[in-house]
């Protein structure tokens, strides 16, 4: 059976803006590749994030630091390449990783359009406030719409001393509320808010005419994001104060390959029901490297029974 509650139109960032002010709730998740993506879209998620959290989620590294460009746009390929074969039309939105945006506005605009052009996103995302302004506004300038990222911004972990919560006193609040108005005037469609006080995401929300999308940030956001893994509970011990599992994959995945190796040790896998068979054929002995041992195989050269 095919659960599938597909959204029924091509979710553009004008879309998303009628969303907001239609106050409907904006469902925003990760995905690393094309499996992921035919199942998101067929669960009829509104926007796929190909976030740099796949650094943790598939690459094993630490933290979101080592992803490079190449990865991104490799990894965002075979999203679009998902989404194309499933059932619904979500905006894909592609993260600018460490390294690719900070240096120069120029590198941003490159990266930004090689995500575009290599990668099938239609949007990219990046971390920061005001200092990002000049890069929010060269980009959008090129025709790539921009997502901001504000509050806990993973790719400044040892500028923040850690992943934790932000916006906690006044001066904090006030600048955050500064960044996101500052993106939005340099010309964001969108601002993710990641771990922020439920009171403070309340209040940017209302003083935005883009919507916000939370993560760790409460329930007034316009729309929540989560990662794929997380949401599936692909990692029981992974269990931050904002991550709920959805369901439990990890124990269903575990579940299945200790059946599979069990059934291959008794020999019970492949049973006939999953083997193939053909009409008998007869085969001649085939030399070793070395030179004809001039033996027929054993059971005297025919193979097969018919089928
Ligand atoms: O990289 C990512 O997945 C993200 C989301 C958690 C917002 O930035």
């Amino acid at each position: 059976m095919s659960v599938q509650t597909a959204p029924r139109r091509h979710v553009t960032i004008h879309e998303l803006k009628r969303m907001k002010d239609a106050a409907e709730p904006i469902a925003v998740v990760t995905a690393y590749d094309a499996t992921a993506a035919r199942l998101v879209a067929n669960a009829g998620v509104d926007v796929v994030l190909v976030g740099d959290s796949l650094g943790m989620a598939v690459l094993g590294y630490e933290s979101t630091l080592p992803v490079t460009l190449d990865q991104m746009i490799h990894h965002a390929a075979a999203v679009r390449r998902g989404l194309a074969r499933g059932g619904g039309h979500p905006h894909l939105v592609g993260d600018m990783p460490f390294g690719s945006y900070q240096a120069s506005v120029d590198d941003a605009v490159r990266g930004a359009m090689r995500l575009v052009a290599e990668g099938g996103v239609e949007s990219v995302k990046l971390e920061g406030g005001q200092d990002y302004v000049p890069v929010v506004q060269r980009i959008v300038r090129a025709g790539v719409p921009v997502m901001g990222h504000i509050g806990l911004t993973p790719q400044s972990v040892h500028k923040m001393g850690g992943y934790v919560v932000q916006g906690k006193d006044s001066e904090k609040a006030q600048q955050i509320l500064r960044d996101a108005r500052a993106l939005e005037a340099a010309g964001c469609y969108a601002v993710v808010l990641e771990c922020v006080p439920t009171e403070l995401a309340r209040v940017v929300t209302g003083h935005l005419a883009i919507p916000t999308i939370g993560i760790g940030a409460g329930p007034h956001c316009d729309g929540q994001v989560l990662v794929l893994n997380d949401l599936l509970g692909m990692d029981p011990a992974f269990t931050p104060r904002f991550v709920k599992h959805f369901a439990t994959v990890a124990e269903a995945a575990t579940a299945g390959l200790t059946a599979y190796v069990a059934e291959v040790r008794a020999r019970t896998f492949p049973d006939d029901a999953h083997s193939f068979h053909s009409k008998s054929v007869r085969l001649v002995p085939v030399p070793d490297a070395a030179g004809d041992d001039g033996e027929e195989p054993q059971g005297g050269g025919v193979m097969g029974a018919p089928v």
